[in-house]
């Protein structure tokens, strides 16, 4: 057996994302935050990655997060939600956080309203991916274990 540690991926969402419930389905599909979480936890564990999830809507607790992530994280996955298309406070922290970040939108974002289309973390992120559901998370975690080498 190997004693290798697991590569840490933070999964982290923003804004109204603990609403899924109640938000479009046609947008966001189905599921609550804490299904979407149970299905990501399942992606991780089949690449072998070990997922630790946070949300809040507070953008000052989503940046003090991200400053507390030294030396606790290896990769980030984050779905900001609105908060993408405005936060330029996020951008930085994650700036500060100087980790492999992999950008998620359930929804596709670049075919939605004009205001939707541009992300300000995105030119951080080693990709983003959007319009793809759940599958989105699978992908992003593929795309953090290639950078980690796992
Ligand atoms: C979202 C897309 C954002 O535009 C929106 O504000 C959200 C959810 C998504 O996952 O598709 O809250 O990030």
């Amino acid at each position: 057996m190997s004693t290798a540690a697991l590569h840490r991926v933070e999964i982290m969402h923003g804004v109204n994302l603990d609403q899924l419930h109640r938000r479009p389905a046609a947008h966001y599909g189905p599921l609550s935050l804490p299904e979407l979480e149970r299905v990501i936890a399942d992606f991780a564990s089949e690449l072998g990655l070990q997922a630790r999830f946070f949300h809040t809507n507070a953008e000052h607790e989503f940046i003090e997060h991200l400053h507390r992530l030294e030396g606790m994280a290896d990769a980030i996955v984050v779905n900001p939600g609105a908060w993408a298309h405005t936060s330029r406070a996020i951008r930085d922290a994650l700036e500060i956080a100087n980790l492999p970040t992999v950008e998620v939108h359930l929804s596709d974002i670049k075919n939605r309203e004009e205001w939707r289309r541009h992300s300000v973390i995105e030119e951080l992120c080693v990709t983003s991916v959007s319009g793809k559901g759940p599958d989105g998370y699978r992908e992003a975690l593929q795309r953090i274990a290639r950078e980690l080498g796992t």
